[in-house]
């Protein structure tokens, strides 16, 4: 299947395992604000970063197909372990419609936050889920970039934190079990002392406090959601493709399971109603995997 891109008002597609990907819809909606977003939460099946890659990669598949067969003017990937499963497959599926990914935004975001150190190296963590970790997908991003960016590669250490995904489904952004696990999981990359810290999960910015604690004070944390958005405009801008409307644009939620953990959970975090909220089975469309 391949995708269409003819007209301004078609939607943007944006998905995720689950809540973690509202980070990245949220900067689009800021960038964006006139665009009607598409957002695809696979709760029913989520977590992916504990799953094999190809398991994620038919899920990918399969909501891929579903967003083109909405007419989407563009596909975001707001989650990192889909990029590192099935990154390459969705931009095949979907040509000529473009793919974004939050992956590459987040390794620059965090090559450009660090000082060159000297003749010390830059040292950078990567927090991400174990499909993403297992992946290398961030390791090659940053040592690509550095060639550009640093004098010399920088130091990378990658750690997966399997339980900040649950806790962010259940609304456990901040308290004490979000502080225990954070501790418990970043003591080692408390002693690595890293100058910066990418979250590689989109789930984890909800639980930034909690992980700001628990590594050395002054560590710049961040992913690439905004840079993401404002390329994304430029994209659209440059393709003759920003929605011609002036209102406000819709924001549309589709979910693979309970509507209601997932409207609160959005309407907390994005701070609006969330009144669109669409359930569907995408394990219906497997007939339809090529
Ligand atoms: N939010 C996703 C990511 O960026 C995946 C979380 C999960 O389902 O494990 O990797």
């Amino acid at each position: 299947m391949s995708g269409n891109i003819e007209d301004k008002n078609f939607p943007i597609g944006v998905f995720d395992s689950g809540v973690g990907g509202l980070t990245v819809l949220r900067e689009l909606n800021k960038a964006l604000p006139h665009e009607h977003l598409i957002y695809f939460g696979d709760l029913g099946r989520s977590p992916y970063g504990t799953k094999s890659p190809a398991t994620v990669r038919r899920y990918v598949r399969q909501i891929t197909r579903h967003l083109l067969s909405r007419k989407v003017k563009l596909i975001v990937i707001a989650c990192n372990t889909a990029s590192a499963a099935a990154g390459d497959d969705v931009k095949a599926l979907a040509a000529p419609v473009p793919v974004m990914e939050v992956v590459g935004h987040s390794a620059r975001a965090a090559i450009e936050a660090v000082l060159p150190q000297g003749d010390e190296p830059v040292r950078i963590g990567v927090l991400a889920t174990a499909t993403t970790v297992a992946s290398d997908l961030y390791k090659d991003r940053l040592l690509e970039l550095s060639d550009h960016h640093l004098s010399a590669p920088p130091l990378i250490m990658q750690k997966a934190c399997p339980l900040f995904v649950p806790l962010a489904e259940e609304g456990l952004w901040e308290g004490p079990i979000t502080d225990l696990a954070a501790e418990m999981y970043l003591a080692k990359m408390r002693e690595f002392d890293p100058h910066a810290v990418i979250l590689g999960c989109t789930h984890y910015p909800l639980l930034r406090k909690a992980i700001e604690k628990a590594l050395p004070p002054g560590t710049v944390l961040g992913n690439g959601a905004e840079s993401l958005a404002l390329a994304a405009r430029d994209l659209l801008s440059e393709q003759g493709l920003l929605a011609e409307s002036e209102l406000p644009g819709r924001l549309e939620f589709i979910v693979s399971d309970s509507e209601d953990t997932f409207r609160r959970q959005a309407e907390r975090f994005l701070d609006m109603p969330v009144d669109i909220v669409h359930h569907i089975d995408l394990d219906a469309c497997e007939g339809r995997e090529e």
